[in-house]
């Protein structure tokens, strides 16, 4: 048992980024913060899932939808802040998880944060394909549709999205940073087209769209197998679309439109003044992006009947018809260049993880290896990159989502774990941000996010379950014998960190 639980103490972490020579400028302001948070945050949630989610799970209350996970994450946010100030170390949950909870926990940790950005990435670089498809068709250009990804059920690979997230590789291995400058204008580009779906869309609006908000709960023929949400399958209800409990499971799923902001909380190192910047930071994007999300879904289910909303770029396709092809490739356009930044922020969140693991000899060390002239982890970059681009050429993203919804809501269970135990192990750390009213906060973000991964599908469960497993195979068959921390040796140099 405790080697499952060794510790790299707190100290040595934080002690490690005060060395001159590493540590990093603190040069964020919270305006930073926010712009950081909501470029990363803002994607394929509100520019593709929403149609599909309107369409067949909430109706016009896909808003309601949106509002539930707002909460639900706000409560996350609070424990990613204290986690985040109180061992202020760039890097994620399993580096801050390595040095409070333990060995085995920061595994788990890390194998789900693998899966949930390189998983998230696959659902972005899907999402970007609908809408370059939907700028295509707007020039009057086709993708056959053998390469133009699964459509209505029908399959077709998708083509687009795994030449992107291959691109983004190559990138990535080349260590070309995009400057900050060019991630401003992303995210300006990105911010006013969701301003113009909501100021010029809310022309459109025909009021008999909204009727019924909440569309009267339908039972889905045949879904009482695997497909249906867990928590009805476990209280043997018949498994329905729509109605009040409609609004749950799409929440589920909308969720994923604000995965982004546990990876402000990973910048605290590089803020001026983390104890008061890191939480609004946090909570100030997301409450930006629940407003914005709130308003595009009111609008768009305004403008076209949910039940005629398209699946693959509703918010450009809505504009298109209500006769406005102009704003429908204006539109397109900015999701597509704002999705780049997304896809390529979470490729590079999920190499690095998986490299820290590496490091930490958790997994084989060849991984960690650095690129002699660009100083990029180029081995993890490739292997991953690859893997992603083959998964999002072939799955569908609502799957896909629902996989990295799970994976994230686990891993906000056990960041707001960590900060009570913390609490108690190590009262006399210093943080300077806390969570308010521990363990009250905590036990009700559990409690969200249990409730919501509830609300996904039973066979979410089974997949994530499976690869939950394979991962505990790993680290019994591989990392607990091969880790550095358990054959005491030192952490490699830093120097040959990316
Ligand atoms: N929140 C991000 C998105 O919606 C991951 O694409």
């Amino acid at each position: 048992m405790s080697t499952l639980f060794r510790t790299k103490s707190v100290e040595q972490s934080i002690r490690d980024t005060e060395e001159p020579e590493h540590a990093l400028k603190k040069s964020l302001s919270v305006l930073d913060l926010t712009v950081f948070g909501v470029g990363v945050i803002i994607g394929t949630g509100i520019f593709v899932l929403t149609g599909k989610i309107a369409k067949e799970t909430a109706g016009p209350a896909v808003a309601l939808a949106f509002v539930v996970a707002g909460v639900v994450c706000a409560l996350a946010a609070l424990c990613y802040a204290e986690f985040a100030s109180t061992v202020p170390v760039a890097g994620s949950a399993y580096t801050f998880s390595y040095a409070s909870l333990g060995e085995f926990p920061a595994w788990i940790i890390g194998w789900d944060l693998v899966l949930e950005l390189a998983l998230g990435c696959a659902v972005v670089a899907v999402g970007w394909s609908g809408y370059v498809q939907s700028l295509m068709d707007t020039a009057g250009l086709h993708m056959p549709q053998a390469l133009a990804g699964t459509q209505n059920g029908t399959f077709g690979f998708d083509l687009l999205a795994c030449i992107l997230v291959l691109v983004l590789t190559g990138i990535l291995v080349l260590g070309m940073k995009l400057s900050s400058r060019v991630t401003s204008v992303i995210v300006a580009v990105k911010v006013t087209v969701v301003l113009i779906v909501i100021v010029v869309g809310a022309f459109f609006i025909t009021g008999s769209n909204y009727k019924p908000f909440i569309p009267p709960a339908q039972s889905v023929p045949g879904s009482s197998d695997i497909t249906a949400p867990l928590i009805q399958l476990m209280f043997g209800y018949t498994p329905t679309n729509f109605g009040v409990m409609g609004i749950f499971t799409a929440a589920a799923v909308v969720f994923f439109a604000f995965i982004g902001f546990d990876i402000v909380a990973t910048a605290a190192e590089e803020t001026h003044n983390p104890q008061r910047d890191v939480p609004r930071g946090i909570l100030g994007s997301l409450l930006i992006c629940t407003i914005l999300y709130v308003a595009v879904s009111v609008v768009v289910t305004g403008m076209q009947k949910y039940t005629n909303l398209t699946v693959d770029a509703p918010l450009a396709d809505a504009f298109k018809a209500v006769g406005h092809p102009f704003w429908a490739g204006l539109i397109s356009f900015g999701a597509a260049v704002g999705l780049t930044s997304v896809c390529m922020i979470l490729l590079l969140g999920q190499s690095r993880v998986f490299f820290a693991m590496s490091r930490d000899g958790l997994l084989p060390e060849v991984f960690s290896k650095v690129h002699p002239t660009f100083g990029t982890p180029y081995r993890t970059t490739i292997l991953l990159g690859v893997i992603v681009a083959i998964v999002a050429g072939f799955t569908s993203i609502n799957e896909l989502a629902e996989l990295v919804n799970i994976g994230t809501l686990f891993a906000f269970v056990v960041v707001a774990i960590g900060v009570v135990l913390l609490r108690k192990q190590r009262p006399d750390l210093h943080r300077a941000f806390r969570t308010p009213l521990v363990p009250l906060v905590p036990i009700l973000s559990v409690l969200a996010s249990g409730w919501l991964m509830l609300n996904l599908p039973a066979e979410t469960w089974l997949r994530f379950g499976i690869w939950m497993v394979i991962g505990v195979a790993v680290y019994f068959l591989y990392g607990k014998s091969h880790s550095r921390l358990g054959r005491h040796l030192p952490k490699l140099p830093v120097d040959q960190a990316p």
